[in-house]
C-alpha cells in the first residue's frame, strides 16, 4: 500500500464510524492520575498534543473498581465522579479530528496490594501470577463476578457520557479479563472455568455488556474493540489457536477491532521458538473468508517509528497501526512521518515540559530509558552482528547482537530447540529493555536474575569486542580507548554514587566491579538509609536533629567511631537524601532501626527493600550517562609511583590482564565479611558463622591499599546480625522489628529488648541455650512489608491462622506464647515495655491472623573497620598523610561506624562519602 495513501485513506468500522487514517495511538498509561485515578489537567494537554493529524488516539487503560488499578498513578473510570475529567480528554482529542477511544480494565492479581489499601487483589482463582513475589490472589464468587460484569457496564456507560466515541476492552497484557481466559489464572470449576469455551464467558459477558450500554444510549455506532495477548508463556497457558478461537467468538458477537498487543508488530511465537513466522501472517492464514472474525479490522502494534515501519507493517497484513513511544517523544509524530524525516526514539533531559510529558510518565522506566544527552554520546561500534555465547548454570545459547556505528539495533536468539518457555520470556523482556535503554546495563527480570545478568554481559561483550574491532579499522590503538580520569573499584552503592558524581563534575570515568552483576552488598540492603533533618521527616512532622543522629550513631558505636568522619557523616546526610531524589532515587517512606530513638530511615515510597531501587536508580543514572561498567573484571593492583597514580591493573574473565589509564582512583570495594580466614584472623570466636554478604565481599580493596602503605583501622569490629535465616544465610530485615515483630526463644518467651543495637540483641540470641529464636509477627506487620513477601515466597514462614496454631507448629506451648503476646500487646497499647524496656516500635498490638515466625540467629553481617580516610575521603598512609589520588569510600574504611554499625547508616555512609569521593577526585584531575 503506499505510505501517502494510508496516511489519508479512511477505514469504515463494523459499526458504521470512520476512522480518517490507518494511525492510532497506542494507549500507554501515563501514571499521572491524582491519588484517586481522576484526571489532571496536564494529562489533557498531553493527550489533545498527540491527537494532532491521527486516526484516533486509544487513552490509556482505566480501572473500572476500586480493585482494579494495576500502577501508582491509574486512571480511573469506576465512578461518575471521573467523567468530567474524562470527559477534558475525549474533547481535546475530537478537537484535533481524531476518534477518542477508551481502554478499559481491571488488574485482578496484577494488582500490588498497596495500590488497594492493603487489601487483597482478587482473580478468577487463587493462583499467584508466575514472578517472583507475586501476591496470592482472593478468588471471586461466582456472585462478586456478576457484579463486575456490570461494572465494566457502568464504565462503558461513563465511556459514553464522557464523549468517547469507542472503548478498548483490555483482554490482553495478563490483567483481569486475560486472567479469566487463561488456564493458568483461571481453575474454576464453575460455569466460568474449566475448558476452552467455559474460559472464554467472562470476556465474552464484558463485550455484551458492552453492546447493551451502548444500545441503550443509543450510540449505534459506538466503536467497541478487544485487546488481546496471543499467546502465554505460562504453562499451562492461552496458546495461539485459542486467542484466534476466542476473537472468532467475540467477533461473532459484533467488534469493531481486534488489537494484538505484542512488543513488535513482527513478533513470531513466544511458545514455539522454531517457528519464526510473524503471527500476523499466521492469523491472516488461520481465518477462512467465511467467518466472522474476517470482516474485523486488525490493529497492530510495537516498533512503528518510521515510515519504513508503517510500511512493512501493512503490508504484512494489518489494517490499522497503533504507535506507542515514538508518540510520546514526538506529540507531532504523524506530521513528522507524513514530512519525511527520520526519528529515533530520544529525548533530551531538557526536553520534558517541551514535549508536555507529565512527570511520572518522563519518570516510567521504559520512557526514562529514552532520555539522552546527545553530548554524552560517543560510542563507537564497528558495525554488524556479532554473535556471543549465554551461559548460566544449566543454560547455554548464543546471541546475535547488531550493531550500528554508535547503537545496538538488534538482539536476537538463535533458534534452538532446547529453550524453555521460561527464559524465551525473560530475553523478550531483556531484549526490549536493553534495546530500549540501548545499553546492558539494565534492570534484570525479576525471578530470572542469573540469566539476565549472563544476557546482560553477553551484551557487552559485544559491544567491547565491535569498539576493539572499530579501533582496528580506525588506525587508533585500543589501550588508548582506555584513558579515564577516575577509575572506581567496584560497583556498590559507593563506587555507582562516586562515578556519577565525578562524571557529573566532568570527569571521563569507568566503573570496574570483579562480580559478573553490578550492586555488590549494597543490592542486598533492605531496611533503609539513615538520615536527621531531611525533607521527608519535615512532610511527615517527625522533629529530628542531627545532633541527636550524632549521639546515637556515637552510642551504638560504643563512642570508638572517628568524630571528625561522623561530623561529616550527619552533616552531609539530609543532602545526600536530596541528591538521590535529583536522581530519581526517593526515599520518602520513613521507619526505624535498632539503636535509633527517632524515625529516621529512609526507604522507597512502596516501602520495598532500599538495595535493589538504590542500584536500579543508581544504574539508570549511569546509563542515562553512558558510564561504563567493565564486569567480571578485577582490579588487582593500583600503580601508584613515587606519590602518582598512573592506572589500575585488572584481570579480566580469561585471565588476562591490562593497565586502564588514569590518574586518579576511587577504592569502594566493600567490606570482608566474605572472607571467612579475614574474619578468623582478626575475631577467631566468628569461626563457624555463615555470613549475609555477598561472594565479593572479600576485603580485596583493603589488600589493595595496604600494599600502598594505607592504614587500617578497627579492623576487629566486625558485627554480626541477630535475624539471619540459616539454611540461605538470608538476613531477616529489622525493619519487620521495626514494624513490630517481637523475638521469642524456643520456650515461647521474649528475653530481649528487640530494638536494642544488633550486637546487644546478637549476644541475648547467643546466650540462649538453642543458639536461636524466632521473630514472631502478625498481618499488620507483613502487610506493612513488602520485605515479609519475599520471606513468605522463600519459604522461611511458618504461618498460623491463631497463635495456637502457630505455637504448635513452633513445637511450643500455645499458652506460654499466648501470654507473651497478650503481655506484650497490653504492653504496646501502654506504650511501654516493662520486662525488657523498649522503647521503640511499639507500634500496634500483634493480634491479627494469621500469625508468623521465621526462625534466626546470628550470622557475620558487616565490617566496620577497614582503611583509614582524611574527612575528605581520602586514604591515609600509616602517618596519617594522604596516598594523592587515592580516595575510599563505602564499606572498605573504617571509623565511621566504630564498633557497632547502626541499622540504616551504612548506606546512609556509601552514598555520603561515594558522593563526596566522586567530587573530590573529580575536583583534583583538573588540577594535575
Ligand atoms: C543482607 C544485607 C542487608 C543490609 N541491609 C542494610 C540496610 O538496610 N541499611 C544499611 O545501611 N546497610 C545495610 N547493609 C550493609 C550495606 O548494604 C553495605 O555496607 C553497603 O552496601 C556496602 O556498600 P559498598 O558500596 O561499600 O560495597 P558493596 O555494595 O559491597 O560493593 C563493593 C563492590 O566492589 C566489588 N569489588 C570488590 N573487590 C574488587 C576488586 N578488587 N576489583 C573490582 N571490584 C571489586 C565487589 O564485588 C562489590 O560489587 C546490609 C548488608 C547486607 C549484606
Ligand atoms: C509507558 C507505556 C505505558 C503503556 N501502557 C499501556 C496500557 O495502558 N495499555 C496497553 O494495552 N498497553 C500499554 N502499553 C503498551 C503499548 O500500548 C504498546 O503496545 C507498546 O508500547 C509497543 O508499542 P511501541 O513500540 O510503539 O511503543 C504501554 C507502553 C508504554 C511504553
Amino acid at each position: 500500500m503506499d505510505l501517502n495513501n494510508v496516511l489519508n485513506t479512511a477505514l469504515c468500522f463494523p459499526k458504521g464510524q470512520t476512522v480518517r487514517n490507518r494511525l492510532l495511538m497506542a494507549p500507554m498509561t501515563t501514571c499521572s492520575g491524582f491519588h484517586d485515578g481522576s484526571v489532571p489537567q496536564d494529562l489533557v494537554e498531553y493527550y489533545g498534543k498527540r491527537a494532532q493529524g491521527l486516526g484516533a488516539v486509544i487513552v490509556e487503560c482505566c480501572f473500572i473498581e476500586p480493585l482494579g488499578p494495576a500502577f501508582p498513578g491509574a486512571l480511573g473510570i469506576d465512578s461518575d465522579k471521573k467523567i468530567p475529567g474524562l470527559a477534558r480528554i475525549a474533547t481535546a482529542i475530537k478537537q484535533q479530528g481524531a476518534l477518542a477511544i477508551l481502554q478499559i480494565y481491571h488488574g485482578g492479581r496484577m494488582v500490588e496490594p498497596e495500590l488497594i489499601g492493603g487489601k487483597t487483589p482478587v482473580a478468577p482463582s487463587a493462583v499467584a501470577a508466575a514472578r517472583e513475589g507475586a501476591t496470592i490472589p482472593r478468588e471471586l464468587s461466582s456472585q462478586e463476578i456478576d457484579v463486575l460484569i456490570t461494572k465494566f457496564g457502568d464504565a462503558v456507560n461513563r465511556a459514553i457520557k464522557a464523549g468517547f466515541d469507542g472503548v478498548e476492552i483490555h483482554g490482553a497484557n495478563t490483567y483481569l479479563i486475560q486472567q479469566f481466559f487463561s488456564p493458568h489464572s483461571n481453575r474454576r470449576q464453575d460455569q466460568w472455568g474449566g475448558d476452552r469455551e467455559k474460559r472464554s464467558r467472562f470476556p465474552l459477558a464484558v463485550l455484551d455488556i458492552a453492546h447493551q450500554m451502548a444500545d441503550r444510549a443509543e450510540a449505534n455506532d459506538f466503536i467497541i474493540g478487544y485487546r488481546f495477548s496471543p499467546e502465554e508463556m505460562e504453562k499451562p497457558g492461552i496458546a495461539f489457536e485459542d486467542s484466534l478461537y476466542l476473537l472468532e467468538k467475540l467477533a461473532q458477537r459484533g467488534l469493531d477491532y481486534v488489537h494484538f498487543s505484542v512488543g513488535h508488530w513482527s513478533r513470531s511465537s513466544i511458545i514455539d521458538l522454531a517457528d519464526q513466522t510473524p503471527l500476523i501472517t499466521r492469523y491472516r492464514q488461520a481465518i477462512s473468508a467465511t467467518s466472522s472474525l474476517a470482516k474485523v479490522p486488525v490493529i497492530g502494534v510495537g516498533g512503528i517509528v518510521n515510515r519504513s515501519d508503517v510500511e512493512q507493517a501493512l503490508a504484512a497484513g494489518y489494517d490499522l497501526l497503533a504507535v506507542g513511544k515514538a508518540c510520546i517523544v514526538y506529540p507531532d509524530w504523524w506530521q513528522r512521518l507524513h514530512s519525511g524525516e527520520t526519528l529515533t526514539l530520544e529525548m533530551k533531559s531538557t526536553q520534558r515540559e517541551a514535549l508536555s510529558i507529565p512527570e511520572p510518565l518522563w519518570y516510567f522506566s521504559l520512557v526514562d530509558a529514552m532520555i539522552r544527552d546527545v553530548q554524552n554520546v560517543g560510542k563507537k561500534f564497528k558495525a554488524g552482528v556479532y554473535h556471543e555465547k549465554v551461559e548460566a548454570e544449566a543454560l547455554k545459547l548464543i546471541i546475535d547482537v547488531q550493531l550500528d556505528t554508535d547503537r545496538i539495533t538488534d538482539i536476537r536468539l538463535q533458534p534452538d530447540s532446547s529453550l524453555d518457555v521460561d527464559f524465551t520470556q525473560t530475553f523478550e523482556q531483556l531484549r526490549s529493555r536493553m534495546l530500549v535503554a540501548n545499553s546492558p546495563y539494565v534492570d534484570a527480570i525479576a525471578g530470572a536474575t542469573t540469566q539476565s545478568e549472563a544476557l546482560k554481559k553477553a551484551v557487552s561483550r559485544a559491544l567491547s569486542t565491535s569498539t576493539k574491532h572499530w579501533a582496528e579499522d580506525s588506525g587508533v590503538d585500543p589501550a588508548s580507548l582506555e584513558h579515564y580520569d577516575v577509575i572506581v573499584i567496584g560497583s556498590g552503592g559507593a563506587g555507582l554514587a562516586a562515578a556519577i558524581n565525578a562524571h557529573d563534575l566532568g570527569a571521563k570515568v569507568v566503573v570496574v566491579e570483579r562480580m559478573p552483576t553490578i550492586g555488590g552488598n549494597t543490592l542486598k540492603a533492605s531496611v533503609g538509609m539513615n538520615a536527621a533533618q531531611t525533607r521527608y521527616q519535615r512532610d511527615k512532622g517527625i522533629q529530628d536533629t542531627k545532633a541527636c543522629f550524632y549521639e546515637e550513631t556515637l552510642k551504638g558505636g560504643r563512642f570508638k567511631n572517628n568524630p571528625d568522619l561522623l561530623q561529616q557523616f550527619v552533616e552531609r546526610a539530609p543532602d545526600a537524601i536530596d541528591w538521590l531524589a535529583k536522581q530519581e532515587i526517593v526515599l520518602s517512606d520513613i521507619t526505624i532501626t535498632g539503636g535509633m530513638s527517632i524515625d529516621r530511615t529512609h526507604r522507597p515510597a512502596d516501602r520495598s527493600a532500599v538495595g535493589g531501587f538504590l542500584i536500579s536508580g543508581l544504574v539508570k543514572n549511569l546509563t542515562k550517562r553512558h558510564i561504563d561498567v567493565l564486569l567480571d573484571t578485577k582490579a588487582d593492583n593500583i600503580e601508584f609511583h613515587q606519590g602518582k597514580v598512573s592506572g589500575v591493573r585488572v584481570v579480566d574473565e580469561y585471565g588476562e590482564s591490562r593497565i586502564l589509564h588514569t590518574k586518579a582512583v576511587i577504592v569502594a570495594t566493600g567490606g570482608f565479611s566474605a572472607n571467612t580466614k579475614m574474619v578468623e584472623h582478626y575475631r577467631p570466636e566468628l569461626t563457624g558463622f555463615v555470613t549475609t554478604n555477598h561472594k565479593g565481599a572479600t576485603g580485596s580493596g583493603i589488600t589493595l591499599l595496604q600494599n600502598l602503605g594505607a592504614a587500617t583501622v578497627d579492623m576487629a569490629e566486625i558485627q554480626i546480625h541477630p535475624t539471619v535465616e540459616q539454611k540461605s544465610a538470608y538476613l531477616i530485615s529489622e525493619s519487620i522489628r521495626g514494624g513490630g515483630a517481637i523475638l521469642v526463644s524456643q520456650a515461647g518467651v521474649r528475653f530481649c529488648n528487640e530494638m536494642e543495637t544488633r550486637d546487644k540483641v546478637s549476644a541475648q540470641i547467643i546466650g540462649l541455650a538453642e543458639k536461636s529464636a524466632w521473630i514472631i509477627f502478625d498481618e499488620q506487620v507483613r502487610s506493612q512489608n513488602k520485605a515479609a513477601e519475599e520471606y513468605l515466597a522463600k519459604g522461611f514462614v511458618v504461618q498460623g491462622d491463631s497463635v495456637d496454631d502457630l505455637a504448635t507448629q513452633l513445637g511450643m506451648d500455645p499458652s506460654v506464647l499466648t501470654q507473651t503476646l497478650e503481655t506484650f500487646n497490653q504492653g504496646v497499647r501502654q506504650q511501654q515495655d516493662p520486662l525488657f524496656g523498649r522503647t521503640t516500635a511499639l507500634r500496634h498490638p500483634l493480634d491479627k491472623g494469621p500469625f508468623y515466625a521465621i526462625k534466626i540467629a546470628p550470622g557475620v553481617h558487616h565490617t566496620m573497620g577497614g582503611i583509614a580516610i582524611s574527612t575528605q575521603a581520602q586514604v591515609l598512609d600509616t602517618h596519617n598523610h594522604p596516598l594523592a589520588g587515592i580516595w575510599a569510600a563505602g564499606e572498605v574504611v573504617g571509623g565511621i561506624h566504630g564498633a557497632n554499625r547502626i541499622g540504616g547508616n551504612a548506606v546512609a555512609d556509601i552514598i555520603i562519602f561515594g558522593l563526596l569521593a566522586g567530587e573530590q577526585a573529580a575536583n583534583w584531575v583538573k588540577t594535575v
